[in-house]
């Protein structure tokens, strides 16, 4: 694995334009430290981070990626103090309020998986107008992991084809890997389905639930840099160390 800090912004990159990676899903991570730093609530860092996602939507569209997916709430952070919770439930409505139009301007599509149903009206009423309003958009699919958990996702799964299998639906005998990856959330994304790069911030090196079957062959990259400060430099610089990798998916090199 390969980490970069701040300091390597200063080095100029080259992307090769031909090896985008089609597929980038970011663990949006530190938030709440960059508040603590500058001396301001956790939400402080939220809601910078809500701007970081501005920019690296727009970025990563322009840099032609297909399929842009982050981690927004995840199934375990309802064990934040009620205060954040409701900070966090609020952000996509003030995020889609605010950035919807640009969207529609960058052709850009809004997608969400996780269990949608148990957000607060409010926030379900906003995402699923973001994705109706961006529904006829053919570029980059922002696709936001809301309520998102890999294994509740996988649990799903499995209860899906049993509940098709005791109906005599599905003969069990004929699962295999393209059916469990149809059962998942990231069925509706097609070709894209798995992440190509899976970027960290913040310093962590953990995959905390997410996109666990997923990620069999992502090529991972952590970065120190808090989500804040995650600009279009430290993207960059993240698709440059993909660009370095020898993807073999359990193959030898030719
Ligand atoms: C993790 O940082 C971040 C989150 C749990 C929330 C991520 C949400 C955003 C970046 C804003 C989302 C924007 C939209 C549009 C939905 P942390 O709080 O765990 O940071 P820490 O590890 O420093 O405490």
């Amino acid at each position: 694995m390969f980490s970069f800090g701040k300091k390597q912004q200063t080095t100029p990159v080259t992307l090769d334009p031909n090896r985008i990676p089609a597929h980038i899903a970011i663990i949006m991570d530190g938030n709440g430290r960059w508040a603590q730093q500058k001396h301001r609530p956790r939400v402080f860092g939220h809601r910078e981070g809500m701007e970081t996602v501005k920019r690296i939507t727009r970025h990563a569209s322009d840099l032609g990626v297909k399929v842009l997916t982050l981690y927004a709430f995840s199934t375990e952070n309802w064990k934040r103090p009620d205060d954040e919770v409701n900070y966090l439930m609020q952000l996509p409505v003030d995020f889609f309020d605010t950035f919807v139009p640009d969207l529609i301007k960058q052709n850009v599509r809004v997608n969400v998986m996780g269990y949608v149903d148990q957000l607060p009206a409010k926030t379900q009423k906003a995402v699923r107008a973001a994705m109706a309003d961006t529904a006829q958009n053919t570029g980059m699919v922002l696709n936001f992991a809301l309520n998102y958990g890999s294994r509740a996702e996988i649990v799903t799964a499995v209860q899906t084809l049993a509940a098709q299998a005791a109906t005599g639906e599905l003969d069990p005998a004929t699962i295999d890997e393209q059916k469990v990856a149809q059962a998942l959330m990231t069925a509706s994304l097609g070709e894209y389905a798995d992440p190509d790069l899976l970027i960290r911030t913040s310093g962590e090196e953990r995959i905390s639930n997410f996109l666990l079957w997923q990620i069999a062959y992502s090529e991972l990259v952590f970065t120190d840099a808090l989500w804040p400060d995650f600009d279009d430099q430290e993207l960059e610089a993240a698709i440059l160390a993909y660009q370095r990798r020898d993807r073999r998916f359990g193959g030898i090199k030719k």
